[in-house]
């Protein structure tokens, strides 16, 4: 279990996060969401142990704080929101980094393994810097991968902090990524991910953690969250949420922004009546 109190992450001279509550159970996907700027990246960074905090994050009964690099390397795998590499490595050397950083570096034959997961088989002698942005974001995944391969280790959870996993993929390779993400929830792993897709958010994930201003708005199950009426406000935009007649799944769509035929004539952003209709 993932445990959070009283979180505060300051930047500089700027405070991000003003004092975060949440709790996250191994075995269910949390979709953290909400605007640019409004400190989920920060978030993951601090429950990843990257980043100094003033309050008390808890990973499995012990405090992240004491944790030693390579116990916390061992316990949970981070996906950065952008990743850059500088010398040209080949993309079976990319994904190895994340064995050597974890536990697993007895284990070359995952390698190969967590590029089938991402639909890379046959990439890892091709050069990382040649492949589509796309390509290479699942390449990221797949070190991240290898470092938790198991969902659970030792009788405990691992954890897959990811920070928008699926910004630049297609909508197939996006199912693939949360069918893989499923699984390792599925086997008891724990999985914190950003999303800004609020659709996939509201397919996939099991919890919703809405962040706004550098605080969590609201949380809880996607119906109630990405069907409620925080969104449109922590937004700051008109968003219709509603069910799908055949299974009830919520979806959303932006609302009332402007007829595209007169776009031209669109009526400004600033004093839209919210919508949530659900
Ligand atoms: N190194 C830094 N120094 C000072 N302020 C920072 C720093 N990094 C981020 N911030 C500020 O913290 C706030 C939260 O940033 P964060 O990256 O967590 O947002 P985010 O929700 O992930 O946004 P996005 O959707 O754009 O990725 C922003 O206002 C940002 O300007
Ligand atoms: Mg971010």
């Amino acid at each position: 279990m993932l445990t959070i109190n009283d979180l505060k992450v300051s930047l500089g001279r700027t405070s991000v996060l003003h004092g975060i509550d949440a709790t996250a159970v191994a075995g269910r996907i949390i979709a953290v969401i909400g605007p640019n700027g409004s400190g989920k990246t920060t978030l993951l960074r601090a429950i990843s142990g990257d980043v100094p905090y003033q309050g008390r994050i808890g990973l499995d009964g012990v405090d992240l704080a004491a944790l030693k690099p390579w116990e916390l390397a061992a316990r949970r795998g981070v996906l950065p929101q952008a990743a850059t590499l500088a010398f040209p490595f080949t993309v079976a050397e990319v994904v190895r980094l994340g064995l050597t950083s974890g536990t697993q570096a007895a284990r070359p034959d995952l390698i190969a393994r967590a590029l089938e997961e991402v639909d890379l088989t046959g990439f890892s002698g091709r050069y990382y810097q040649e492949l589509s942005g796309g390509q290479q974001a699942r390449v990221q995944l797949a070190r991240v991968r290898v470092q938790v391969w198991d969902p659970v280790q030792n009788g405990r959870a691992r954890w897959l902090f990811l920070d928008e996993p699926v910004a630049s993929l297609d909508i197939a390779h996006q199912i693939g990524v949360m069918r893989v993400l499923r699984r390792f929830a599925d086997g008891g792993g724990g999985v914190v991910m950003v999303l800004h897709d609020l659709n996939l958010a509201a397919m996939v994930a099991d919890d919703v953690w809405l962040m706004h201003d550098g605080q969590l708005l609201d949380n809880g199950p996607p119906a109630t969250v990405i069907g409620g009426a925080g969104l449109a406000a922590a937004y700051g935009c008109p968003i219709r949420a509603n069910q799908l007649p055949a299974d009830s799944a919520t979806f959303v769509l932006p609302h009332g922004l402007w007829d595209t035929r007169k776009a031209d004539e669109a009526a400004p952003v600033s004093g839209f009546q919210a919508t949530s209709v659900i």
